[in-house]
């Protein structure tokens, strides 16, 4: 009687025990490399951040000439997936390309960026949601333009 009681409680504990584990290290690692409340520090550079990265400022993410004016483009930036458009001469916008909606990754389409997995839409000059079902903008990373190179604000 009391042998499988007992076993199925340490069981439980156990499994409790690793779940809650390798669940605060998912935690961990994901809070850690897209935290914005960190921003800044020794340019965090590990690579895999699912949402919008932070690279070092002056960081080239493209090539001017490479997004067309009224077009979009893509690129990465520490690895991670990005979106640029050029809405007009000399003025370059750039959003991660992690879909809001369940995170998949969105490409550059001609005049908006489009999500393959699902239908979501985005207007490439702001990132918001031109069709769903997504229905946050994609999150904007601040870029400038020096001579022919986009960079990193
Ligand atoms: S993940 Fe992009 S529309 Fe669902």
């Amino acid at each position: 009687m009391n042998t499988p009681s007992t076993i199925t409680r340490r069981a439980l504990i156990t499994a409790g025990g690793v779940t809650v584990v390798g669940a605060g290290a998912l935690a961990l690692a994901a809070c850690t490399p897209s935290g914005a409340s960190t921003s800044g520090s020794a340019g965090g550079g590990a690579g895999a951040a699912p949402s919008a990265p932070k690279p070092a400022s002056g960081t080239e993410v493209a090539k001017l000439s490479d997004i067309p004016v009224g077009g979009t483009a893509s690129a990465k930036i520490a690895g991670a997936p990005v979106l640029l458009a050029q809405p007009t001469a000399g003025t370059v916008v750039c959003f991660s390309a992690i879909c809001t909606h369940q995170g998949c990754v969105v490409a550059a389409a001609a005049k908006e960026f489009d999500c393959p997995c699902h239908g979501s839409k985005f207007e490439a000059a702001t990132g918001n949601v031109l069709h769903g079902p997504a229905v946050t903008a994609l999150d904007k990373i601040a870029v400038t333009v020096s001579g022919n190179s986009v960079v990193t604000a």
